[in-house]
């Protein structure tokens, strides 16, 4: 989906640097249009960096794309967030004397502004004739939260949290899910293992936690009691998600046992380190002066294959995941149809992995394989679109 992230001129203008990484992560694109004052608050170089989009806030800018018609034209949602009590005032009057405004006055889709000033600047006649016009054409106007303001100050005119901007935003596009996970108990595995080698190195892989963050977001949002095993992962927590922080594959295995046992669905969506160093150091390692260093590893157990045989519950579905690259001896379907039956899993998600596929960007494309390696289900698109096309596989074969 295409958001449009307006920003204007108030001090709040550094939490709508969060919201815009929620509204990325969750697999949008956005693009974020400040108004020039705000600039005096988050720069262009913040807004690029996080958004990876150019910034502009000028109609007389990137004239030959014709911005301030194709921005509003092309969103699916706007969201402003801090809207100033001048940037109401600009919106409600139809006025266009900026990128943002001009944009406002092309948009046909939802938009939601986030207001934030002073509590007088909220509560005078103007602002709030103001908002209630906006209110009157279908514009979504949050409230704003009461609390500490600039200074000293405190009462009604704080910007409200990202995570309640995003989620009222989110909430004007997106169809609700359907409910099909009501009433069940799910663990997901997410992130990647680290295995000490002494007490400042360790050994690990690329995985972000990304797509194990989104299968969590979405199991939530169809009703399910979600826990959410992350390993090494620096997402913000899903909001409504129990999270239990693992570093190791041994802490990974005992955290995700413990919770496997009252759940409907395992979903090992980890990267699990297959080897661990058969002893930590103590102390850091120093060079010896050979000129190189021997490690010696031991194999860890495999907690998906485990889970298989073990079956902790009755009538258990369980998920596992495997990143493939294709080489000599087989393709990545081949290899992901291989490790389907070596694993005894209920389901197994293939995805191509290398050149830069697979790992932290936001697009996925994977197959639903079953366990005697038959295709079930293909899913591409964000990594929420395919969280939902896995559960969607995972609710069927509950049924
Ligand atoms: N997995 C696991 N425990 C391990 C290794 C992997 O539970 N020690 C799980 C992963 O969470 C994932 C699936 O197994 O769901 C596939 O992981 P992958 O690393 O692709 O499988 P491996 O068994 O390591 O296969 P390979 O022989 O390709 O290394």
């Amino acid at each position: 989906m295409r958001i449009l992230l307006g920003v204007g001129a108030g001090i709040a203008a550094y939490k709508s640097a969060l919201l815009l990484r929620l509204l990325t992560e969750s697999g949008h694109e956005v693009r974020v249009v400040p108004t020039r004052a705000s600039l005096a608050f988050v720069g262009t170089a913040t807004w690029e960096a996080l958004s990876g989009r150019p910034v502009t806030t000028e109609v007389f800018e990137n004239v030959p794309e014709v911005e301030h018609v194709r921005l509003g034209k092309e969103a699916d949602l706007v969201v402003v967030a801090p809207a100033t009590a001048d940037l109401l005032a600009r919106a409600a009057t139809g006025r266009a004397d900026d990128l943002l405004t001009a944009a406002l006055l092309t948009a046909r889709c939802p938009v939601l502004l986030a207001p934030a000033m002073h509590t007088e600047m909220w509560e005078h006649p103007a602002t709030q004739a103001n908002v209630a016009t906006l209110r009157s054409r279908g514009v979504h106007v949050l409230e704003p939260a009461v609390g500490r303001l600039t200074g000293a100050d405190s009462g009604a005119g704080r910007l409200p949290e990202p995570e309640e901007i995003a989620a009222a935003a989110l909430a004007l596009v997106e169809d609700p899910a359907p409910q099909d996970l009501a009433g069940r108990r799910v663990v997901v595995s997410a992130g990647g293992t680290r295995e000490p080698l002494d007490p400042v190195r360790f050994l690990g892989n690329r995985s972000t936690g990304r797509q194990g963050y989104a299968l969590a977001r979405a199991a939530a949002a169809r009703g399910a009691h979600v826990t959410l095993v992350a390993a090494n992962v620096t997402l913000p927590d899903p909001p409504g998600v129990l999270v239990v922080p693992v570093e190791t594959t041994a802490e990974l295995r005992a955290g995700v046992r413990e919770h496997a046992a009252t759940a409907d669905v395992v979903v090992m969506a980890a990267a699990v380190a297959d080897y661990r160093p058969a002893r930590a150091a103590q102390e850091k390692l120093k060079k010896d002066g050979s000129g190189g260093l021997t490690l010696d590893l031991v194999q860890n157990p495999d907690v998906l294959a485990e889970l298989s045989r073990d079956r902790l519950r009755a009538g258990q579905v369980v998920v596992g995941f495997a990143a493939e690259t294709g080489d000599a001896t087989g393709s990545v379907l081949e290899h992901g149809r291989a490790k389907a039956r070596r694993k005894g899993a209920d389901l197994l998600v293939v995805n191509a992995v290398g050149g830069g596929r697979g790992f932290g960007e936001v697009g996925n494309d994977v197959v639903v394989l079953a366990g005697d390696g038959t295709e079930v289900a293909r899913s591409t698109g964000s990594k929420d679109d395919v969280a939902h096309g896995v559960w969607d596989a995972v609710v069927e074969r509950l049924a």
